[in-house]
């Protein structure tokens, strides 16, 4: 998101992105088109490289949308592992589903449908990559869930800490005040956490990573 970049910087940086997926760029342009917010692709670039290091074999996205991260996510996985993605929305689950069709990835991807908060305390075993992307209001008690399903040793991405950059300015809309309390709360108890080593990177809309000890 362009909120927290130097716009010249911005393009800069996407002068170098590579030649990218049909279907990726097709999720990419549905969901400007229909205002369905997904992970920039720069903070999706730096997802899969996580993944990638990882290596993780159980991942959990709470918050799947249309399914964009959870097939960059899906599509990054190495052979038996797969990724777990929790969404609430009967508008979303069915493009989403879609979409894991298009992209040949179904093995890989479990779709729950329905509200994470209640999904969450049913589930059993743990992952070893989380990534929470849903409704900032519910960014504590899905984090806290969250930690509960954690590996040690395992990895929480966590979208939009930044918050188009109004979490750090006092000059916020009125329509971002309450979201931005919320995200300014989150990130002091993310950050503090004793038993995460935690950063927030200013990638995408403000990518909080944080590392089980
Ligand atoms: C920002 S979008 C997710 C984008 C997706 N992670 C991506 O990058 O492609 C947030 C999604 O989370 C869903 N959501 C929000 N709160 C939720 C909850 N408590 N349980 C399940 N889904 C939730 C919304 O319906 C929305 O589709």
């Amino acid at each position: 998101m362009s909120k927290i970049y130097f716009p010249a910087q911005a393009k800069y940086i996407e002068s170098f992105r590579k030649k990218e997926d049909e279907l990726i760029l097709e999720m990419e342009s549905y969901a400007k088109e229909h205002k369905i917010p997904i992970l920039s692709w720069q903070a999706a670039e730096l997802m899969e490289q996580l993944v990638l290091i990882k290596d993780p074999k159980r991942v959990l996205e709470i918050g799947t949308a249309i399914g964009y991260t959870t097939i960059r996510i899906a599509r990054s996985l190495s052979k038996k592992a797969e990724v777990h993605t929790i969404e609430m929305s009967a508008d979303n689950i069915p493009i989403a589903r879609e979409s894991f069709e298009k992209s040949g990835l179904t093995k890989k991807i479990k779709l729950f449908e329905g509200n994470a908060l209640s999904i969450m305390p049913q589930l059993q075993k743990k992952y070893d990559f989380i990534f929470l992307d849903a409704d900032k209001e519910d960014y504590k008690r899905l984090f806290d869930y969250s930690m509960i399903l954690l590996k040690k040793g395992g990895v929480i991405v966590i979208d939009n800490l930044l918050w188009q950059g109004y979490v750090a300015t006092t000059r916020i809309p009125k329509k971002y005040k309450n979201s931005t309390n919320f995200i300014r709360e989150f990130n002091r108890i993310f950050t503090s956490q004793e038993n995460l080593v935690t950063t927030i990177l200013p990638v995408g809309d403000g990518l909080g990573i944080g590392i089980k000890k």
